[in-house]
């Protein structure tokens, strides 16, 4: 046989193989037995030595012919075969629609969100509108405009992270209370608010103390508000969030933006009156500041103190949330460790 039969002969034997072979693994034999390093054409091209001269070129040329026919045959039947794979597989493959799906670790929110918003919907339900004041806070709304002049003693309680002299970080919420008030038209009807959010204090951080803790600021005012809307309004508050049956008591005190000024207590939730750890054996549990609106800071944002009054108050939700879920380190709520804000997910 001349070397050009036996390439035919070559190509004519894998062409059928090829066509033949029904697996992959048998497909790839094919290919090294034929054109692999050690295959059959490159030991028909041995041969080559022995021709002519002329005759060189021509075998050459249809061992090249041969070896691109085989190489596309190849490729072509490999791909028909991966798709009968993939066919295959998928056929055999069924969804199990009852399986149960994969949990997404979705975050929940912090219990401080959760404390505030339950506050807020008291209030919304209340009929009050939710106002967001600013963190980064001048001096003249943050203490002057509440009564709280540069040389007033109050101020040593309040230090805080200065931007310059006339710009803080706020201290407390009530700076909301002068804002709201100096825009409030009151022929549109009276004013009721409340303004949660993030204070800032040159503290020392201890269980009860972080340099960064919540307020959230309340504030009614309208014609002939007194002591007892005060007393009515806190009351429905403090009993939705620590229990029917809890009584609230009013104790003086003093705010230089109230006057009267006091302490609200709450009959203790854990032992209901009898004395116990949570309310360090008096009975009751101290939560909050309030007082009727000083006629000066009133005046001082516009407001006729002749013809309207008002209340505030201010409340902590890290001291609410502590208490309610019996956290003993307000440093918790901003340490985002996960290991204790995951007791708090939300369920649903
Ligand atoms: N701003 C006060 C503080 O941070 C809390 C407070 C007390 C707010 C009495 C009030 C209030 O509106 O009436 O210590």
């Amino acid at each position: 046989m001349s070397l050009k039969e036996t390439l035919e002969q070559l190509k004519t034997d894998a062409l059928s193989k090829i066509e033949a072979t029904q697996t992959l693994d048998s497909l790839n034999e094919i290919r090294v037995q034929v054109l692999g390093k050690k295959g059959s054409i490159t030991e028909v091209l041995r041969g080559m030595k022995d021709l002519s001269p002329e005759m060189r070129p021509v075998i050459g040329g249809f061992a090249n012919e041969v070896r691109d026919t085989l190489t596309t045959e190849l490729e072509t039947k490999k791909e028909v075969l991966e798709e009968a794979a993939l066919n295959a597989a998928l056929e055999k493959e069924t969804i199990d629609v009852s399986l149960p799906g994969q949990e997404l670790n979705i975050g929940t929110s912090h219990i401080l969100t959760q404390v505030m918003e339950e506050i807020e919907d008291v209030f919304l339900g209340l009929g009050y509108e939710i106002i967001e004041g600013y963190e980064i806070e001048q001096d003249h709304y943050n203490f002057e405009r509440m009564n709280i002049p540069k040389d007033h003693p109050a101020r040593d309680m309040q230090d805080s992270f200065y931007i310059n002299d006339e710009i803080l970080l706020r201290t407390h919420t009530s700076p909301i209370q002068a804002r709201t008030m100096e825009k409030h038209d009151f022929s549109k009807g009276s004013l009721r608010m409340i303004s949660p959010g993030k204070v800032f204090r040159r503290d020392s951080d201890d269980a009860t103390h972080s340099h960064q803790f919540h307020q959230i600021e309340g504030l009614v005012v309208a014609e002939g508000i007194t002591m007892g809307d005060l007393k009515g309004t806190l009351e429905v508050l403090l009993k939705k969030l620590f229990g029917e049956d809890r009584e609230i008591r009013l104790r003086p005190s003093y705010f230089p933006f109230t006057e009267p000024s006091v302490e609200v207590d709450i009959s203790c939730f854990k032992c209901g009156g009898k004395g116990c750890n949570v309310c360090k054996q008096t009975g009751w549990i101290e939560i909050l500041g309030a007082g009727i609106i000083h006629p000066r800071v009133l005046e001082m944002s516009g407001i006729d103190s002749t013809k309207y009054s008002g209340f505030a108050f201010g409340l902590g939700p890290d001291r609410v949330a502590m208490l309610k879920y019996g956290v003993n380190d307000i440093r918790y709520f901003y340490q985002n460790d996960l290991r204790f804000l995951e007791q708090f997910r939300v369920k649903g």
